[in-house]
């Protein structure tokens, strides 16, 4: 089967991981959350790790870390990413999963603007920062974690400052990227959508 590539950018919490995961599932394309790089990353530095070797070094199929899903994780994660030299060592195994033959789809904050500016289908999704705070409140409230949603709500704005303003590979909708903002819109709608626009492109 020839390359197909689904590419979606959003910031934290708009519903990318989930609609990436229903896109591949529903064409049956394989999957990159390409925010696991640089939580790996990420861990690694909360180690003592310097992050350009950490990145260089990385082996993508240790990523399945369930630690690498705690918010001290996910804010070092986006400290390593304003570093073009880390960016850089992530690249190459990031394009590659694109062009797999039979499909994919990757997920993250510059897969339409640098990963993959030719990929088949393109998506911003995103959602109002109360929305996302809210949802993040209560998959972490559901896991036994005790943060309050004004605190949830402060990372949520800190992350989206620095993934946004940064230098290197900005997060920010690409031209001729489809944007679905989830703030009042239901995750199987979101979702529906996604694959009609996908189908529409194929
Ligand atoms: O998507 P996730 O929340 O797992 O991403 C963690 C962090 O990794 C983001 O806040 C962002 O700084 C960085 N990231 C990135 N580029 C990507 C994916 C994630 O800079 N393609």
């Amino acid at each position: 089967a020839p390359a197909f590539t689904v590419a979606i950018d959003g910031p934290a919490a708009a519903g990318k991981g989930t609609i990436a995961r229903a896109v591949a599932r529903h064409f049956g394309f394989a999957h990159l959350d390409t925010g696991l790089l640089y939580r790996a990353v990420g861990a690694l530095t909360l180690d003592g790790a310097d992050p350009v070797t950490a990145a260089r070094a990385l082996d993508p199929r240790a990523l399945e870390d369930a630690r690498l899903r705690t918010a001290n994780v996910a804010q070092a994660a986006s400290r390593v990413a304003v570093i073009p030299e880390v960016r850089a060592a992530l690249l190459e195994f990031q394009r590659g999963f694109a062009r797999r033959p039979g499909g994919a789809v990757l997920d993250g904050r510059d897969i339409c603007t640098v990963i993959s500016p030719g990929a088949e289908a393109q998506f911003f999704v995103t959602a109002s920062p109360d929305v996302r705070a809210d949802r993040r409140w209560r998959e972490l409230r559901d896991k036994g974690d005790t943060r309050t949603l004004g605190e949830v709500l402060d990372d949520v704005i800190a992350r989206d400052a620095r993934d946004s303003q940064r230098d290197a590979a900005p997060m920010r909708p690409a031209e001729g990227s489809m944007v679905l903002d989830t703030s009042e819109m239901s995750i199987d709608a979101a979702v529906a959508a996604a694959i009609a626009h996908v189908e529409a492109r194929g």
